[in-house]
């Protein structure tokens, strides 16, 4: 072989990893993922919330348009490619709420009135990986479209109050402000640009660029040394009409006739162009610096903007991983469950013959069932059968050698109580797990 063959081969055989930020879900974790999207269905279902699915690519405009060019998202995080064979520009959906909308205007939804939907699957960020911040994540949200009052902006947050109480989670702090309407941001704005200029030596790079695209961007920056300077810049609270104050007080007096404790945080301004009046986050101290785990706002621009016919709206999403997270540091995560009911052994031949038409007799019957297939594809000893059997979590095991089946039987065996094994015969094999299993969980 030359230099090259080898060095090809080895190419060939090397592992290739998953790309940085972007992760599998493995089974360990399966079941707690179960659970959450669980609680999300039942939780939109008491809320009477419909779901909408949109694709993972999306053309470019829908969020260059939807989200505001001068945001962190479209300038720097967006998966965007051109498509090979006709040169669409595409891009891997960072958020949901502007492909929902695409979806709403394209399909005449709300034609017949209000909405309510919900969505849920992967978001794509080209973020720097860390504890709870990837690359490729995963939301569920909710999204009110065609209602106009402070009711439904009270109800999407009971929604998350309720959410949170139900996954057990610990910690959560609501944090709600308002970002006025577009006349009211366009005089905080003139405020903004006079007072950072006054502080121009003190921006950064970015913000200095932002000061002239999109000033309310600066008070949305992540950089520590320019907190200071950010505290002290005008706040748009003071600078809300009546209207918007009305809104916004109704939305806090129905939060508190609901006992829901919020805060208000005169510089929470969201990281997407689209909000106006209220907007909310809820945070925690318990994850560290990504410690935000859902957020939203009210949209009122964006159907309009997106070119639908002008319809208020709001909603919320959050982080799936985070919310896990949160909940295990919360101790609220489901125990792990057991991978079957019942796990059936056997010797191979004639009693693999057996144990597999018991097995299906069981699976029909809603029993899970797990058949013991040999890795080597021959056979296996009882004793590392019994191993699989126990670390699979079923509560019985059934077990047919050549000796039980000489006398048309099988071994029913207590895998978790008593350790109990008796003999049933094969054809009452069904009956005597069904009782045994009624049994064990009385
Ligand atoms: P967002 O604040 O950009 O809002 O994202 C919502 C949530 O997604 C965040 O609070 C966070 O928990 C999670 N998240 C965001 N980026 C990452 C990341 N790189 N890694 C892990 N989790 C992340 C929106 O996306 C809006 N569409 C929310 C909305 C719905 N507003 C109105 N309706």
């Amino acid at each position: 072989m030359t230099d090259q063959n080898v060095k090809d081969k080895v190419q060939k055989t090397q592992k290739i990893n998953g790309v940085r930020g972007m992760n599998d879900l493995l089974p360990a974790d399966a079941a707690q993922w179960a659970h959450l999207e669980h609680v999300l269905r039942d939780l939109t279902r008491a809320y009477g919330y419909e779901f909408l699915r949109t694709p993972i690519v999306e053309a470019t405009a829908v969020f260059q348009r939807g989200i505001g060019e001068v945001t962190d998202i479209v300038e720097k995080e967006m998966y965007s490619f051109e498509d090979r064979l006709n040169g669409e520009h595409l891009t891997l959906r960072p958020e949901g709420t502007a492909a929902l909308v695409r979806s709403v205007i394209e399909n005449n939804l709300i034609y017949e009135g209000p909405k309510r939907l919900w969505y849920t699957g992967p978001m794509f960020r080209h973020e720097r990986p860390q504890r709870g911040r990837y690359r490729q994540f995963h939301q569920f949200g909710i999204e009110a479209l065609g209602f106009a009052g402070p009711d439904i902006d009270a109800e999407i947050i009971l929604m998350g109050q309720r959410l949170w109480d139900e996954l057990g989670l610990k910690g959560v702090r609501l944090e709600i402000n308002s970002l006025g309407q577009a006349p009211e941001r366009a005089e905080h704005r003139a405020a903004l640009v006079t007072y950072f200029e006054k502080n121009k030596a003190q921006l950064d790079e970015d913000s200095q660029r932002r000061l002239i695209t999109n000033p309310l961007r600066i008070l949305d920056s992540k950089n520590p040394e320019m907190q200071a300077l950010i505290e002290g810049a005008p706040k748009l609270l003071d600078f809300l009409g009546e209207e918007s104050l009305k809104h916004f007080n109704a939305v806090q007096a129905l939060l508190k006739a609901n006992n829901i404790p919020c805060k208000i945080n005169p510089r929470l301004v969201r990281g997407l162009d689209y909000y106006n009046l209220t907007v909310f986050e809820w945070v925690t101290e318990e994850l560290g610096a990504q410690g935000t785990i859902a957020g939203g706002g009210r949209y009122d621009p964006l159907i309009e903007r997106m070119g639908g016919k002008a319809a208020p709206a709001c909603g919320w999403a959050m982080g799936m991983e985070r919310v896990l997270e949160l909940m295990k540091v919360s101790g609220s995560l489901p125990e792990a469950q057991a991978q079957c009911d019942i796990f059936v052994l056997h010797q191979g031949g004639e009693t693999l013959t057996a144990a597999m038409i018991i097995a299906e007799r069981l699976r029909s019957a809603g029993i899970d069932t797990i058949l013991f297939c040999p890795p080597d594809g021959q056979s296996a000893s009882f004793k590392s059968q019994m191993k699989k059997a126990d670390s699979s979590g079923a509560a019985f095991a059934v077990i047919i050698g050549p000796d039980e089946l000489a006398k048309n039987e099988a071994q029913l065996k207590d895998l978790r109580g008593t350790g109990e094994q008796k003999s049933v015969p094969l054809d009452d094999v069904l009956g005597a797990a069904i009782d045994a299993l009624v049994g064990s969980s009385e």
